[in-house]
């Protein structure tokens, strides 16, 4: 059987008929890119492009998304029709996180969507999208999962990275878990209309508990100081600055400020 016919079996059994063409392809420069020309040619809602390796894999804030063999790399097409787009990214923060908690790991989101345990990166979410003057036309949710990724083979990154093989009961199919991430985004996405604080109060239960302490937030604008406040009802990043005042962040790095010498993982 080929990886797209394990995928939809592994979705119908999570009780998922999935409604929209699956591609498994061995070697793509990037998922999100092959699913971004898809999208611009009308394809529909669901469709989604995975790869077993990706030579020109792409990260949040411009960087590069190291995409050996024993990794998901998953890329899904949506076509909101309502308003709550800024969720999505969050929703797919949350779905990861859950599907790793099915092996039995305790993974935790940090804002938007970098999914960790105990500190160490065990996947991450691009979330890209294209409106026009009718809304937003596409929303293009790329996912990278750790899986069973050599750690050698991530290079330098390999000290802050994590897979579902060092921490989990059992070492999944990249398949099963990309049929769990499929399943659990559709369930958070259904949620998002009309009731998008059900998809914040779900994040939040997941989030690292930054919540008060001294943070840096990297951003396109430059790096902003100050104490981790909240997300808000769009799902932007609150952050009381250290000059006073709220500053509102929909896009950047968050890292926690310590005290020297204290021990530098995320957690
Ligand atoms: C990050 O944490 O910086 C986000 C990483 C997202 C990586 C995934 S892998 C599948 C999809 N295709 C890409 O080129 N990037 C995303």
């Amino acid at each position: 059987m080929d990886r797209e016919a394990r995928l939809r079996r592994a979705l119908l059994t999570r009780g998922a008929a999935w409604p929209a063409p699956l591609e498994w392809h061995p070697k793509l420069g990037s998922t999100n890119d092959v699913l971004k020309a898809r999208a611009r040619g009308g394809s529909p809602e669901w469709a989604a492009v995975l790869a077993d390796t990706q030579t020109g894999g792409r990260g949040r804030e411009g960087r590069a998304w190291t995409s050996p063999p024993g990794g998901l790399y998953l890329s899904v097409l949506l076509r909101p029709r309502f308003e709550e787009v800024g969720f999505v990214p969050l929703a797919a923060g949350v779905a990861v996180a859950e599907v790793a908690g099915e092996y039995g790991v305790e993974a935790r989101v940090k804002w938007p969507n970098d999914v960790l345990v105990g500190g160490a990166k065990l996947a991450g979410v691009l979330t890209e999208s294209s409106s026009s003057s009718r809304g937003v036309d596409w929303v293009v949710v790329g996912v990278g999962v750790n899986v069973a990724v050599d750690q050698t083979s991530l290079g330098p990154l390999a000290e802050t990275a994590t897979s579902l093989h060092l921490e989990a009961d059992r070492t999944p199919a990249v398949e099963e878990v990309a049929a769990g991430v499929l399943a659990r985004l559709s369930v958070w996405y259904d949620a998002l209309e009309g009731r998008p604080s059900r998809v914040v109060d779900a994040w939040r239960a997941c989030a690292i508990p930054w919540w008060g302490r001294p943070v840096e937030v990297h951003t396109a604008q430059g790096v902003l100081r100050g104490t981790l406040r909240d997300v808000d009802e769009t799902g932007a990043l609150l952050v009381d600055r250290e000059e006073g005042g709220v500053q509102r962040v929909l896009s950047g790095e968050v890292r926690r400020l310590r005290p020297t010498g204290s021990d530098s993982r995320d957690t």
